[in-house]
């Protein structure tokens, strides 16, 4: 009776990990560290909290889907500034929509993107592997085909473009890109976003481009993005720059401010015209005190420099205590480790039972190859989320076990 699509989704990574350690006790007396968890431990900055509490009077009302005029205009001047983009480029009113988090904006895109038929066959909805699992559910559910794109080390962990089948293209009606990545941090360049779109723009399928850790890099400069790149195309066949292209942003890494549910996405006027119109039936607007704490985050830049200059720091200390590990490399961006020690799993219930530290077995994010073969087996996710202390402990134990 119920819909059958629901049984292609797979557990949620997390469940699979509760169950391959159900079976072992911690041998160590210390504090459990889980660096399995992709929410940044640290507290979003006071003065968002007090915004929220001095809205506390607005919660009667039911908040605009589309998101309140302050909010829209803290987006576009964040996104003017961190982009170096020509003011005439996005536009408060008509290009950006407001989410409850990207994971929502993320889903719910697939559902304007994917019609019955692409060229008369299957849609298809292409996306990195391993891939933040959201893109599969999303594509799922709309009835698309997932298609998994290898990323190894030999792609530079970013999906060889010119490996896609003509014949996939044909039927592509979106495809999820995520950078710098999760899980392994690659950063797409400038010169791939543009070839990634102009496939968008000549297959007519939607690029949706999940920028959701572009404020935490370790590069010299900031990850570039979507926008750059439309802009750097020109207008495509709608006559507007960012014609088959929605980025999403987020504030629960750039503010660790998870809990708070608040990203946008920003495209072309007709993309997210529609994407609104889709929300309006089906999600809620973001309660009032939260858009206005968000305008103030998107605002306010000392905090997420400070936020990067955190991870970067915890990074440096995964370099110092896991660089001599043969799997191990330093990640361009992003907040995870993706580290390859061999067996993923063998390693996560070791790390847990001789240093009660939980990590995610990465074939538990990645899909299998036609052959059979996880290219994530072989590798563990570490999120470095927790504050640096506890980092720095925990990875001078993981060093010991793993070493
Ligand atoms: C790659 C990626 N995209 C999107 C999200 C969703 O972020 P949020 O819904 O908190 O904005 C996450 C969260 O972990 C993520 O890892």
């Amino acid at each position: 009776m119920l819909n059958q699509r629901l049984d292609q989704l797979q557990d949620y990574p997390f469940a699979r990990l509760a169950a391959l350690i159900a079976d072992i006790t911690p041998k160590v007396n210390i504090a459990p560290v889980a660096m399995s968890i992709g929410d940044p431990q640290g507290q979003p900055p006071e003065f968002a909290m007090k915004i929220i509490a001095d809205h506390a009077d607005k919660w009667n009302g039911y908040p605009p889907v589309i998101g309140t005029f302050e909010l829209r205009t803290a987006i576009k001047t964040w996104l003017d500034r961190r982009y170096a983009l020509p003011r005439d480029l996005i536009d408060i009113e008509t290009q950006i929509a407001p989410v409850a988090g990207t994971r929502e904006g993320l889903f719910i895109v697939a559902q304007l993107a994917v019609n019955g038929a692409k060229n008369g066959q299957k849609p298809v909805a292409l996306m990195p592997n391993p891939f933040y699992q959201v893109y599969n559910a999303a594509a799922v559910m709309a009835g698309a085909e997932p298609v998994y794109l290898t990323t190894t080390e030999a792609t530079g962990f970013l999906p060889d473009l010119d490996a896609i089948p003509e014949e996939t293209l044909q039927r592509t009606a979106l495809f999820y890109l995520c950078s710098p990545g999760n899980p392994q941090g690659a950063i797409a360049s400038i010169d791939y976003i543009k070839k990634a779109l102009g496939l968008a723009r000549k297959y007519d399928f939607l690029l949706v481009m999940d920028e959701c850790y572009a404020e935490l890099y370790y590069t010299p400069e900031a990850p570039q993005g979507g926008l750059q790149a439309a802009l750097a195309l020109g207008p495509g066949q709608d006559g507007h720059p960012l014609d088959n292209l929605v980025c999403f942003h987020t504030l629960s890494k750039r503010s660790s401010a998870a809990g708070m549910r608040s990203g946008f996405g920003v495209g072309s006027p007709t993309t997210i015209k529609l994407l609104n119109r889709l929300r309006s039936f089906s999600c809620a607007g973001q309660p009032f005190p939260i858009q206005a704490a968000s305008a103030a985050l998107w605002a306010e830049e000392g905090h997420a420099i400070a936020t990067r200059e955190a991870y970067a720091k915890r990074m440096e200390s995964a370099r110092r205590h896991l660089g001599k590990l043969p799997g191990f490399y330093a990640p361009k961006g992003g907040m995870f480790l993706w580290i390859e020690v061999g067996d993923g799993e063998d390693a996560a219930r070791k790390l847990w039972r001789d240093a009660a530290i939980k990590v995610l077995p990465g074939e538990y994010l990645t899909k299998p190859e036609k052959d059979g073969t996880n290219t994530g087996k072989r590798y563990i996710r570490v999120a470095l989320v927790h504050e640096y202390e506890t980092c720095d402990a925990a990875l001078f134990r993981m060093a010991q076990v793993l070493g």
